[in-house]
């Protein structure tokens, strides 16, 4: 016998019963509320080649210079997984030409991320998001939109005590000043500041701004605040945004020390964070990013979307909302070898109308079927014998208050139809 134990990879998990129910409910809740906003399935592949990431998400953020999954393939390519969603989007987008569709275009995916990070409670090596992005719009309404479609969803599913957080990271015309004041700021500090904020004072400074090592944070009190540096277009940006949110009644803080690990965003920023969650307390966040497409180009577009963490969002909701995991409708106990045989075709009738059906064993006794239409927790059991196949009646008991009676054999499906759901 071989003596080599076999273990997930560190950082990524089995996704079991029952809670793969709330991942279920999860998905559906969202799958609903995205397409009552006009947003449409894509599924992109888990791997690219990796400039798709390099080149949008950033040479010098921590994703691509320490996280990604990178391979060579056997034709000597380089690729990777996929460490988000928007990357790949983009790369679909301006290959499939789906700037002709009209617009703004509307896309939702789901699927697995990988990031080679130091795994955590709420940080994962896979993890899975659920994501959306908006193509075509420049003005602040699609933000509000895309921001009151992400409150819908947490709404629908029952979360509560989150924030959103909302900021803007200006653009091209504003940012690089607003950078030269930062650097400004830092320069006399640098020996105070972590070796990560010491390699960002160099490749990007904004960043600064959310480290969590607390000599870092310190080193920012009084730090330029880049609401107070946008530009003229930027500045109406953000607050017509925040007009909508509250017209939409949306609370949100605005949150000018959110910078995000991806170089590709512009102006509006945001995350919803949870009090509920420890360090790694962000369940969604997105924004826009209006250069991208061009930079993988494709023609001048705008865009902006958001990403939500399934795995946060699980943690939550498993702390918070009670769920009724399905269980059978009905549990065959039988007895003997022709009612074993019956049973198969009574199950496959049942199954054939959408109910959940399980056969007991005819080799196993009465008691032990039963003990196992219990630990099932089935609705209902049959108990199907000689007896019960002469007379075409049978005996039915539910488990949950042990109520019990006996129909015609003809009854059963609309019997459980009528009882179910
Ligand atoms: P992100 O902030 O890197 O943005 O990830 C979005 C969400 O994914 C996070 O708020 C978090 O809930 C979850 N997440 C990220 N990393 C991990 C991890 N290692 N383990 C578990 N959960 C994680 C993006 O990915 C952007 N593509 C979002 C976006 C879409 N921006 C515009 N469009």
């Amino acid at each position: 016998m071989s003596s080599v134990q076999y273990k997930a990879l560190k950082g990524m998990q089995d996704i079991l019963p029952p809670d793969i129910y709330i991942w279920q409910k999860v998905e559906a809740v969202a799958r609903e509320v995205f397409s009552s906003y006009g947003f449409q399935e894509i599924r992109p592949p888990v791997v690219e080649s990796t400039n798709v990431f390099t080149r949008s998400i950033g040479e010098n953020t921590d994703i691509v210079e320490k996280e990604m999954y990178t391979f060579k393939d056997k034709g000597d390519r380089s690729i990777s997984l996929r460490p988000e969603g928007t990357a790949s989007v983009v790369r679909c987008y301006v290959e499939k030409n789906l700037h002709t569709m009209p617009s703004p275009q509307k896309f939702y995916y789901a699927g697995p991320m990988f990031r080679y990070e130091r795994p955590q409670s709420g940080r994962f090596r896979q993890f899975y998001q659920i994501g959306v992005e908006a193509f075509g719009d420049p003005g602040p309404r699609i933000d509000a939109e895309v921001i009151s479609m992400l409150r819908l969803c947490l709404e629908r599913l029952g979360l509560r005590e989150i924030t959103f957080n909302v900021n803007s990271i200006g653009c091209p015309e504003c940012r690089p000043a607003y950078r030269e004041r930062l650097i400004e700021f830092f320069a006399g500090g640098l020996d105070r500041l972590c070796p990560d904020c010491n390699r960002r004072y160099h490749t990007n400074p904004l960043r600064i701004l959310d480290c969590k090592v607390e000599r870092c944070r310190e080193m920012r009190k009084g730090a330029p605040r880049v609401t107070d540096h946008l530009c003229n277009g930027c500045r109406i940006h953000l607050d017509s945004l925040l007009s909508y949110l509250e017209l939409m009644g949306i609370s949100y803080t605005v949150n000018p020390d959110m910078v995000r690990g991806l170089d590709y965003y512009t102006r509006t920023t945001f995350e919803v964070t949870s009090e509920n969650l420890g360090a790694q307390n962000a369940v969604a966040a997105g924004g826009r990013y209006d250069g991208l497409v061009k930079e993988f180009g494709g023609p001048e577009t705008p865009a902006i979307g958001f990403a939500i963490g399934m795995e946060r969002i699980i943690e939550l909701l498993k702390n918070s909302v009670a769920y009724d995991f399905p269980t059978p409708d009905v549990f065959i106990a039988v007895i003997g070898a022709l009612a074993a045989r019956e049973s198969m075709v009574i199950a496959d009738r049942l199954r054939g109308k959408g109910l959940w059906a399980e056969l007991g064993c005819s080799e196993n006794s009465l008691k032990s079927q039963m003990r196992k239409a219990d630990r099932l927790s089935s609705k209902y059991v049959f108990i199907l014998g000689d007896d019960e196949l002469n007379s075409g009646r049978l005996k039915w008991k539910k488990l949950s208050d042990s109520s019990q009676g006996e129909i015609s054999m003809f009854e059963i499906t609309d019997f459980l139809l009528q009882r179910s759901s």
